[in-house]
């Protein structure tokens, strides 16, 4: 049993302890780029200059990435946050299996796929996201594996490629479009195999839903990937061409789904016999795609024939599911997470965000497991479903009035929340509905407030990565902003590398709260500052909490 011990001099507050994470809310460097400081924020300002304020790392090796060039996402730091540790992500573990060929071992799942395929002299798939963004996938793991799989004498591969634009320049598309096909003409070139792409789409439109919020992408997915049925194209290139004449302005994301024909048929359904490798090593988006794959009966759309293949993901992306049934690495084994232990210590929580962030508050939060503890409640409040600019402010009312409620219920001694608004409307690369977005996170802020005002507890308000801090490119050297022919900036709809803040309120002032001396201070800190203001002493091998109480 992991048991926490409580803290002699401190009991914990009155009220609960609430962990606000606003999602994809950093400090910015640059102000014309900071559309979080551009917004208004009285409550977060108030807060800076009279909480307990610090700011944390939330991106590269502080949150297990392979560096510090690798900016933070919501699945690393939710990891990080709830187990208070900062463990090996699937980035450096896919990496590093792929480096130093373990993934590659003999009777390892990779070599059952390549056996599969060369015995049944079928079709080695890869499906997964075509990028560099290292948030999901990296295109070089897939280079590796095709240059492995040629090595080991896989005569056909396909690759069904999911466009990107949101871990990565939104319509950067093009750029990778070029590399892999210099790629593709170099492993073809002696004539021996026969390596293409076979279809693909923006990643927002097919395949990758996450948390069962639109299972008609993963419907669409699985037509083109699959049945192969949808617009043709010579190419890649031209489908991604002929869109963006079609509709200019259209982000890389969004683009529709295309099948690549050769002699008038479609150059790579997925059929029987074949194997098919999901490369992406992140679970959240990966889940619904596998289930389409593996289960025996689907309820969520008309699959059709379901083709007999053997399916592997990158990694396992549900350890208490279990799910795949077959994974190429490892995943990071996050256990002890802080659920576990305020569980074991009796302290009733609830998790609660809006469908997009659910999982990010329930899954990742407990190490990529979905399964509940005994003292945990969960509480998904339905996202819109239309595009996120077009409802900025998204459920962040409706989250704050759930959370109002169960403050004031005094049901719960810890309360964790996530705002996705600051993420996900920055992830669309429009700037003025972001400033609606980080407005109705402060007057969620605001209200919570008020509610442990009145109950006696703490906040504790951070997030898991920038996104809104930096809303536009950036050149590399000067840190200035990259104008177009027209001298207009040019929107940027990934992740940032700014650190975040942390902020400690105790309106009741009964904690004695001070902060600690922690040097260089993570994201991860925060699994031990809410322990440790719940009236506890956090566990050894967490890193230190944030704050001294008592
Ligand atoms: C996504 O999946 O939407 C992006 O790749 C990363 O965003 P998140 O890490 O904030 O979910
Ligand atoms: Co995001």
């Amino acid at each position: 049993m992991n048991e926490l011990k409580k803290n002699k001099d401190f009991a914990g507050p009155k009220g609960p302890v609430v962990l606000a994470i606003m999602d994809g809310i950093g400090i910015g460097k640059n102000p014309e780029s900071d559309f979080v400081l551009q917004s208004a924020t009285p409550n977060l300002d108030w807060l800076r200059e009279h909480a307990l304020y610090t700011e944390l790392r939330a991106h590269g090796v502080a949150v297990g990435l392979p560096d510090d060039g690798d900016m933070g996402n919501s699945e690393v730091g939710h990891n990080a946050i709830g187990c208070g540790r900062v463990f090996s992500q699937g980035a450096s573990l896919v990496g590093k299996a792929i480096e130093s060929g373990a993934m590659f071992a003999p009777e390892s799942v990779w070599d059952e796929l390549i056996r599969n395929v060369i015995n049944k002299e079928s079709t080695l798939h890869f499906i997964g996201l075509f990028s560099d963004g290292n948030v999901h996938s990296n295109l070089n793991h897939l280079e590796t594996m095709l240059r492995k799989a040629k090595e080991q004498g896989v005569k056909k591969a396909r690759i069904h490629a999911l466009i990107d634009g949101r871990d990565v320049p939104p319509t950067s598309a093009l750029e990778y479009v070029e590399r892999f096909e210099t790629f593709l003409n170099e492993i073809n070139a002696d004539g021996s195999v026969d390596y293409c792409v076979a279809s693909g789409g923006g990643r927002m439109n097919i395949t990758m839903d996450r948390y069962n919020a639109n299972w008609d992408m993963v419907r669409r997915g699985w037509d083109t990937h699959v049945k192969a049925e949808g617009r043709r194209f010579a190419s890649m290139k031209e489908a991604i061409e002929t869109f963006r004449k079609e509709k200019p302005g259209i982000l890389d994301q969004d683009l529709p789904a295309f099948v690549i024909e050769r002699n008038g048929a479609p150059v790579g359904p997925i059929v029987d016999g074949d194997s098919v490798i999901f490369f992406n090593f992140r679970g959240d988006r990966a889940l619904e795609i596998t289930k389409a794959f593996e289960a025996d009966e689907l309820t969520e759309f008309d699959r059709g024939p379901k083709p007999d293949v053997l399916y592997a993901g990158m990694m396992q992306y549900d350890g208490d599911l279990g799910v795949p049934e077959h994974y190429l690495v490892t995943p990071p084994a996050i256990d002890r997470t802080m659920s576990e232990y305020l569980s074991n210590a009796g302290i009733k929580q609830l998790a609660i965000s809006e469908t997009q962030k659910f999982g990010h508050m329930t899954y990742f939060f407990n190490g990529n497991n979905s399964g509940k503890f005994p003292t945990e409640t969960w509480v998904e409040i339905p996202s819109d479903s239309c595009p996120f600019e077009e409802a900025p402010r998204m459920k962040a009312d409706e989250i704050t009035d759930a959370v109002v409620r169960a403050i004031e219920s005094g049901d719960y001694r810890f309360i964790r929340l996530n705002y996705p608004n600051g993420d996900m409307v920055g992830h669309t690369g429009d700037v003025n509905a972001v400033k609606v977005a980080v407005e109705a996170v402060d007057q969620g802020i605001g209200r919570i407030i008020e509610a442990l005002k009145k109950t006696g507890g703490i906040l504790v308000c951070s997030a898991d990565h920038g996104n809104a801090d930096d809303m536009c490119e950036l050149d590399k050297k000067t840190g200035k902003l990259v104008l177009d022919d027209e001298g207009k900036f040019k929107p940027k709809t990934a992740h940032s590398l700014n650190p975040v803040p942390a902020i400690i309120y105790d309106p009741s002032g009964e904690a004695h709260a001070s902060l600690a001396d922690v040097p260089n201070p993570g994201i991860a800190n925060l699994a031990a500052t809410c322990i440790s203001l719940l009236g506890f002493e956090p566990p050894e091998d967490y890193v230190p909490s944030l704050v001294k109480v008592g």
